[in-house]
């Protein structure tokens, strides 16, 4: 018997939802692989979870298709909606969602009744699917006498017991502290990428969509506003929304004139090949920034935070309070209100039209 459901891919075409007035999912497409991870990344309200349950059968869409593998599961214009039971996905959400009067093998082999399964089988699949956790050693405990991270395991190994042919996640670490965050969300990955099982994982932590997935969307207001690999997406943002939700590097207002970018409020300029004329916001990823006797810019140092193997610097490029910070990184500390040259790597600079920001 195996986990294993042979991977099927998503096909989400042209989804729309709205609340009352409110048009929460708005002309959303997007395509996953069979066995690819897919991240949705974006700030509170902008419609994740909204997407998430409508591939799941937790909500019927107004308008658009969504296919699993083969199958199509919701065509609005048909009225075609196949409910979450007949869905055979498996789903996680943040707040792991066990019952807590069930021991960890009946919360984890729940959905082989509620499908029907042999009973024969149960024992055997639920054990699969808690060795996967590495957590059969709990097999049975109750969720209450189970730390965060272990319940978390739990319903992780419920998602997968049945071979699903989907993995769903809602924001799945929210509920954990940083270091676990990192530990339980690597064992995720891995495990999904071992079971070839097609995921898509609702996140709002930008660091938590780069490490995991292979593609993220980034959503805004009910629409995706970029589909790309992590690294192009944090070196070839679409725009300065993408790139402040990145945290791609500092955001700098200013103005572009024959082919110099000069910050407002800044004194001197950066030589920036454009043909972009007028108001603009220019992208300063903090790789761009490297302190050198020779360097074109004089910043003002305001902060040196300690990071461990690094100082990550906030300093002010131009002597008005109002002046734009640049932040970057160096191997060691300054004062506060010190003068340091700093050189420009124009190459890994990126400018938007100043309206992008809107
Ligand atoms: N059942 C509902 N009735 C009315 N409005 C809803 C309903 N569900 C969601 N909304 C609204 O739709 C918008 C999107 O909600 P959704 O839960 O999809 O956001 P989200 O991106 O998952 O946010 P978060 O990161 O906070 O979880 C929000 O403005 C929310 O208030
Ligand atoms: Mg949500």
């Amino acid at each position: 018997m195996s986990l294993t459901s042979g991977a099927n891919g998503v096909d989400i075409v042209a989804l729309a939802k709205s609340f009352g007035p409110a048009r929460v999912l708005d002309d959303i497409s997007l395509k996953l692989a069979p066995g690819e991870f897919v991240a949705l990344l974006g700030p509170s309200g902008c419609g994740k979870t909204t997407l998430l349950r409508s591939v799941a059968g937790l909500l019927a869409p107004d308008a658009g298709e969504i296919r699993l593998g083969v199958d199509t599961v919701v065509d609005a214009s048909r009225r075609l909606f196949v409910p979450a039971e007949k869905r055979h996905l498996g789903m996680v959400f943040q707040d792991y969602g066990l019952w807590p009067h069930l021991r960890v093998k009946e919360n984890v082999g729940f959905p082989l009744a509620a499908r029907g399964r042999p009973k024969a089988e149960h024992a055997v699949l639920v054990q699969a699917a808690l060795r996967r956790v590495a957590l059969d050693h709990l097999a049975d405990r109750f969720p209450g006498e189970l730390s965060g991270g272990q319940q978390q395991r739990v319903a992780v190994a419920r998602a997968i017991v049945d071979a699903p042919r989907i993995l769903l996640f809602d924001e799945p670490l929210s509920n954990l502290d940083a270091g676990l965050r990192d530990t339980l969300g690597r064992e995720i990955a891995t495990l999904v990428r071992s079971l070839r099982t097609t995921a898509l994982y609702v996140t709002h932590d930008q660091a938590e969509a780069l490490s995991l997935a292979d593609r993220i969307a980034v959503m805004r207001d009910g629409r995706i506003v970029q589909l790309d690999t992590p690294e192009r997406l944090y070196h070839e943002p679409a725009d300065a929304g993408v790139a402040a939700f990145l945290k791609a590097g500092s955001l700098v207002d200013g103005v572009m004139t024959d082919g110099h970018f000069r910050a407002r409020d800044a004194t001197d300029s950066i030589p920036f090949p454009s043909p972009l004329q007028g108001p603009v916001t220019l992208l300063v990823p903090p790789a761009a920034l490297r302190a050198s006797t020779g360097g074109e810019l004089r910043l003002c140092v305001e902060t040196a935070q300690f990071r461990g193997d690094r100082y990550e610097i906030t300093a002010r490029w131009g002597r008005h309070e109002t002046a734009p910070r640049l932040h970057f990184w160096l191997a060691h500390g300054l004062q506060p209100g010190q003068e340091i040259p700093v050189a420009v790597d124009a190459t890994r600079l990126r400018l938007f039209p100043s309206t992008s920001l809107s």
